[in-house]
């Protein structure tokens, strides 16, 4: 295992993954029933930005901060920006004072309510430790040292059964593709109302397309693909860009996020040619 993702943390991928995971949380919250949020690959939950690591290549430079320096931020991404703020006192309306950067995990907890439940799962034997640390203790987390695809197996349905699961995998090797689609595809089996998001790379636009057809001919429930690209998405050898697959998302998701989308889109592009989209994969029955 090489991946750490204090080496990405803030980048364009964490933001377009956390703006779209406050809007799920905060769909889920409009009902008082309680949740069961599970994140699969969870990282370390929190991130110093001043470390080496997230100082040697400075993505969340182009990321975050690349959000944070326009002040219509705090309008359009509300959710997004009270968390920064809570973890940055100092932060003013420029982005100057980031310093501290939240992972889902993290985002997550802030979320829960006395009801909810969150279970985060951490293969790296030295994040999971730091993790630990990092969200303390508190009755409704559990926190496995556990490979997350197993786990999304054996843990789902959930109780209680209505939530959330991210799933955001290092993408170490071309195998994950596959896994993730057969994971996806058990889990939906085994709990069909369960709503999903899938976050992965985009390097080259036609494979991912021809994956996520492929991961979504099965599915038996409106599906949606989120995608925001930084340039075009042709060269398959360099990330350019993200998405994530949702599977059963609330009602009128895609209205909601329509705006936040094509502000990411404005202060993340890096070349002409950037897109975002939202994409019907399965529509609903
Ligand atoms: C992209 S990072 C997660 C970032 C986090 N979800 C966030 O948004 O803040 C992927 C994480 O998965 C961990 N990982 C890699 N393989 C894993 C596996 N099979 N099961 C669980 N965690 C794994 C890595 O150590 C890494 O911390």
């Amino acid at each position: 295992m090489n991946y750490r993702h204090a080496f990405h943390a803030g980048n364009f991928g964490d933001v377009l993954k956390h703006v779209v995971l406050l809007d799920l949380v905060a769909a889920l919250h409009r009902k008082a029933a309680p949740l069961h949020l599970l994140d699969s690959h969870a990282g370390i939950g929190l991130y110093d930005l001043a470390s080496a690591e997230a100082q040697r290549g400075g993505e969340y430079r182009l990321g975050v901060g690349a959000v944070l320096s326009d002040p219509a931020a705090r309008r359009i991404l509300p959710d997004y920006l009270a968390a920064l703020r809570a973890l940055n006192p100092e932060l003013d309306d420029t982005g100057a004072g980031l310093r501290r950067y939240p992972g889902s995990p993290w985002l997550l907890q802030r979320s829960l309510r006395t009801e909810d439940r969150l279970t985060l799962c951490e293969l790296h034997p030295e994040d999971v430790q730091t993790l630990k640390h990092n969200l303390g203790r508190d009755p409704r987390v559990s926190i496995h040292h556990r490979d997350g695809f197993e786990a999304l197996r054996a843990l789902t349905p959930p109780m209680p059964r209505r939530g959330l699961a991210l799933i955001d995998p290092a993408f170490e090797d071309e195998n994950e593709f596959a896994t993730l689609t057969r994971t996806v595809q058990a889990m939906h089996r085994r709990w069909a109302t369960g709503l999903l998001a899938i976050w992965y790379p985009i390097k080259d636009q036609r494979e991912t397309d021809r994956w996520k057809r492929e991961l979504a001919a099965p599915i038996a429930a409106a599906t949606i693909a989120v995608e925001l690209t930084v340039r075009p998405a042709r060269e398959s050898r360099q990330m350019n860009g993200s998405g994530l697959i949702i599977v059963n998302p609330p009602w009128q998701f895609d209205d909601a996020l329509r705006p936040r989308l094509d502000f990411l889109k404005t202060r993340l592009a890096r070349e002409a040619g950037a897109g975002a989209r939202i994409e019907t994969l399965v529509k609903a029955a």
